[in-house]
């Protein structure tokens, strides 16, 4: 499988742009602003681009879906509530690009329609539900909460060895893995929504004391 990261700009996003080389065909996610860097990619790599898949709605991840979507035909994929697409999803579904397998796993908290994509069992694009030592902002208490069992009984279910790919370089590394995260993200080691929900309360304070930028 082809894998890329690419800072695509904004506040420093996240695109992905992933293919099989065999099949000549290739998906990109969260395009961000930019869609000639997308197309440039595609051409360099002798790609199609067949997909455009998004994690959530947010305007700095879709801003350019449909230049994208003009420029070449390929179909937007994102979660059934997402407005204007091709391919609406839903908790467990499954494409396929080629030969890769492209499971949409629901995990509402950051917004009602994030998903996290997984790729072959193996890399988990998580949006901006989930970052590297890190998870994404919520709105209300409610949300919160959302994003809690979320993380809990949907990302923390895969295996250690799934790689973690984030929405936004926020991080103190570009990605990591199920595993590290559960060890030492302080948002996934709190006993429960309560000790959760302080931390996301008084994240700036945390972060001052424990030197996180
Ligand atoms: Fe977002």
């Amino acid at each position: 499988m082809l894998f890329e990261q690419i800072a695509i700009g904004g506040n420093r996003n996240f695109a992905y742009l992933f293919g099989d080389a065999d099949a000549g065909v290739a998906a990109a996610v969260d395009v961000g602003y930019s869609p000639e860097v997308i197309l440039d990619r595609c051409v360099d790599m002798g790609l199609e681009l067949t997909h455009i898949f998004a994690t959530h709605s947010h305007y700095d991840h879709v801003d350019a879906v449909p230049a994208l979507r003009a420029a070449t035909g390929a179909v937007f994929v994102a979660y059934r509530t997402v407005p204007d697409i091709d391919l609406p999803l839903d908790d467990g579904d499954v494409v396929r690009v080629g030969s890769i397998t492209v499971r949409a796993i629901h995990c509402p908290g950051h917004s009602p329609d994030s998903i996290a994509l997984l790729l072959n069992d193996a890399k988990l694009i998580s949006g901006d539900e989930l970052f590297v030592g890190k998870i994404g902002g919520t709105a209300h208490e409610s949300s919160a909460r959302q994003q809690y069992h979320s993380l809990h009984q949907k990302l923390m279910t895969l295996d250690d060895a799934v790689e973690v790919w984030p929405g936004h370089d926020f991080g103190v590394s570009s990605h990591s893995t199920i595993g590290a995260e559960r060890a030492g993200n302080p948002f996934l080691t709190q006993p429960d929504f309560d000790a959760f929900w302080h931390l996301k309360k008084n994240w700036n304070d945390y972060k001052r004391e424990h030197g996180i930028k």
